[in-house]
């Protein structure tokens, strides 16, 4: 092929992606798909019904303010200012993107020099790795390390950054590490104390961070979403994302946002403003509307912020004693809405299947094709140095109506059978 139609080196070797690979073997309408991270509960109505007020009126139906529709960046300010207890600038300190991943990519982009390290944490969302490569810079990847607690039931808590491990991958080329809490897959919410570690870090060897804070409102009993940008030293350094697919469980309005210093911002939004340019406006004013009725009812139970972890904490109960009944050895979530589990146990012989593939991929393959149950497999979320460590875990979704979970559950009681 004559070199002029070879695609451009920024992007070789980033062709594969989980979500187009598993999302066509989930297709198949017996299959129940546990993989994908989509919601199939309903979204709250007012979210649905703002967005159909918004709709219907003519000039919400064209180009708003590049950034931000005004009326969203002013509810994000007031939301994280509150919860942040800084006061955020609407106009210079958030930029509102196509989903988290539009913010992921304009802060890496804006951000990321060639050349630079970028530190990230195994298991990581996917599309970390492939974006820092496509900025230039080199992935250094620490994965999570699980220590036993004695316990019969495992919990995200048990897998942990070690300290000395972590210091050891920051040098004066690293740029930024990559930070996810609550993390997917794992459903690790970091504490204080382990945000603190990697703080320390960063401003000791003057390093930027970002946080994918993308499921901060999904937080079960027991623990406490810390923001790192709270930390001491730490506003100055750090861009935060959010996504109202996440909180609001509307995965397919694709609206994110970024929320940082204005010296950090403004670089985003260069990217932003020279390739997207603006957010539809319809749903930028729906989400707005679903912000400030949220806001007004932060303290009270119906809030959605904190409603939704209490309409899944039973699901995801359910979700654990459904694959510990099959066999399975699920680790419990501390927040978010992913259920990782080892399927070692199992010993299914994939002997068979194609051998460059790791475990989990052929184990995958192999569930949605028999059992007609779809998960996706971990080692999607590391690098190469990794996957053997994390091959024997595959996660599994279960923001589900309870119709899902029921054939879920038919599936796992008969896997013996
Ligand atoms: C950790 C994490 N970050 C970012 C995203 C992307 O979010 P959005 O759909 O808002 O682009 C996801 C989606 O699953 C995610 O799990």
């Amino acid at each position: 092929m004559s070199s002029r139609l070879k695609s451009a080196r920024r992007i070789h070797g980033i062709d594969g992606n989980v979500w187009v690979e598993f999302t066509a073997l989930a297709a198949d309408p017996t299959v129940v798909n546990l993989g994908q991270g989509f919601p199939d509960i309903s979204p709250p109505s007012y979210v649905k019904e703002g967005l159909a007020k918004a709709a219907a009126v003519d000039k919400l139906n064209q180009y708003t303010r590049g950034f931000g529709h005004p009326p969203l960046v002013d509810a994000l300010s007031q939301v994280y200012s509150r919860v942040s207890e800084h006061k955020i600038d609407p106009n210079k300190e958030i930029l509102v993107t196509v989903g988290a991943y539009g913010s992921l990519f304009s802060a890496i982009q804006g951000l990321i020099e060639e050349g630079d390290e970028v530190i990230i944490i195994e298991p990581f969302y996917d599309c970390y790795d492939p974006m820092v490569k496509m900025a230039g810079a080199t992935p250094v990847s620490i994965p999570l390390r699980y220590k036993d607690n004695g316990r019969s039931t495992i919990s995200s808590a048990d897998w942990s950054l070690d300290s000395g491990e972590l210091a050891s991958k920051f040098s004066k080329r690293t740029k930024a590490i990559i930070l996810n809490t609550p993390n997917n897959p794992m459903g690790k919410v970091y504490t204080k104390e382990e945000l603190q570690v990697i703080a320390d870090l960063c401003i000791k060897y003057d390093t930027l961070c970002i946080s994918d804070e993308v499921y901060e409102w999904i937080i079960y009993p027991g623990n406490k979403h810390v923001k790192i940008a709270t930390l001491p030293g730490m506003w100055e350094r750090t861009v935060t994302i959010g996504s109202a697919g996440k909180t609001f469980s509307v995965t397919g309005w694709k609206l994110g946002w970024s929320i940082g210093p204005a010296h950090l911002i403004k670089h985003l939004q260069t990217v932003h403003q020279n390739c997207i340019y603006t957010c539809p406006t319809p749903l930028q004013e729906a989400l707005a509307h679903a912000l400030m009725k949220d806001l007004k009812r932060m303290d009270e139970p119906e809030c959605y912020f904190s409603s939704l972890a209490q309409e899944l904490k039973p699901k995801r109960d359910r979700m654990a004693s459904l694959l510990q009944e099959a066999g399975l050895k699920p680790i419990i979530p501390e927040g978010g809405y992913f259920m990782v589990a080892d399927v070692s146990v199992l010993n299914v012989d994939l002997s068979h299947m194609k051998e460059d593939e790791p475990y989990d991929y052929k184990f995958v393959k192999w569930m949605i094709k028999t059992k007609k149950l779809a998960a996706i497999p971990i080692t999607a979320f590391c690098g190469p140095e990794s996957k053997k460590q994390f091959e024997k875990y595959i996660r599994f979704c279960f923001i589900k109506q309870e119709s899902t979970l029921d054939a879920a559950e038919t599936i796992l009681k008969n896997w013996n059978k």
